[in-house]
């Protein structure tokens, strides 16, 4: 084997043995999505906007549109629903005063769970997976 064919084997050994690590960092990089999320989480805002407005929504998240509150039943976590209407596809506005998620088209009323308080429908809106992790406000969809 000649000295330049032993050099370009090495070279090319050094670089497969450093795509790995490379892969890796930008497998990181996507779950961050730039927006401080992490495990697929995403951030919608932070604890202090959450608390100041009572909710935090966004109409794209990936794609859904999430509303996320804190848990009623256990204030130091969030709850997360699909702001989507079950009846009819409008979106759904959370109600501080009344506790209950409001859609503005024919009255349809959810809990803070996503269940169906009262209203046209009879189907609950659907949830995501959402925490708290330091100041900000995370949801998976
Ligand atoms: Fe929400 Fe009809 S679309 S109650």
């Amino acid at each position: 084997m000649k000295r330049r064919d032993l050099t370009n084997l090495m070279g090319l050994g050094l670089l497969a043995s450093s795509l790995p690590v490379a892969i890796a960092a930008c497998q990181a990089d996507s779950t961050q999505g730039g927006a401080g999320g992490n495990d697929g989480f995403v951030s919608l805002g932070t604890v202090a906007d959450l608390d100041a407005q009572g909710a935090l929504a966004n109409g794209d998240v990936q794609g859904k549109n999430v509303a996320v509150i804190r848990d009623p039943k256990s204030p130091g976590a969030v709850v997360a629903v699909s702001a989507v209407c079950t009846h009819a596809g409008c979106t759904v506005a959370w109600d501080s005063a009344q506790g209950v998620f409001v859609c503005p088209c024919h009255g349809g009323r959810f809990n803070a769970n996503g269940t169906v308080n009262s209203g046209p429908t009879r189907q609950p809106l659907g949830t995501f997976e959402a925490k708290i992790d330091g100041d900000r406000v995370l949801v998976k969809v």
